[in-house]
């Protein structure tokens, strides 16, 4: 049978109820927000290594892991497709002291304003500056922009990291 110390992790929340209770105020719960249960078969070791990765990451549960690994792999796919418009954000670290960087970085963004959503800019020290740039659009806009911003002489490191408009996920 089921005692209260062996229910599922993240019904402990609800210790007055009884194992049946919990389970038909799930079904309920699950009912609103349309989720839907199914099974995975892996081998044991793959299982070990997965729970100790997401135990030192903070997840409390394996479904939460799992639903954050389909979601990546979901705006990975946006991106491959290509067709819907997706956000992303890049991250330059540039002296702006060198010729002409700081005009070529603004007339870049200006030249797609259509696609920046905004961009932020920090003093890092007497030389260094950090310019997070927020695009919105087709991936391969995006990505075009992004590598515009990055290849520019000057740039010390830049990075663009794909995220998703959240519509679809
Ligand atoms: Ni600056």
């Amino acid at each position: 049978m089921f005692g209260p110390g062996r229910l599922p992790l993240g019904l402990d929340k609800r210790p007055r109820l009884c194992y049946f209770h919990v389970i038909r105020a799930m079904r309920s719960d699950d009912e609103e927000q349309g989720i839907e249960r199914f099974g995975v078969s892996m081998g044991g070791m793959l299982l070990r290594q997965f729970d100790r990765i997401i135990r030192a990451k903070g997840y409390r549960s394996r479904s939460e892991a799992i639903r954050d690994i389909v979601r990546s792999y979901l705006v990975g796919e946006e991106w491959a497709r290509g067709r819907s418009r997706v956000v992303g954000t890049v991250t330059i670290v540039y002296d702006h002291e060198t010729r002409e960087l700081g005009e070529a970085l603004t007339h870049l963004q200006h030249e797609h304003a259509g696609a920046v959503i905004c961009s932020t800019h920090v003093h890092l020290d007497r030389h260094n500056c950090l310019e997070v740039v927020v695009l919105k659009g087709r991936p391969a806009d995006v990505q075009a922009i992004a590598d515009r911003l990055i290849s520019t002489r000057g740039v010390k490191h830049g990075q663009l990291v794909c995220t998703t408009t959240g519509a679809r996920i």
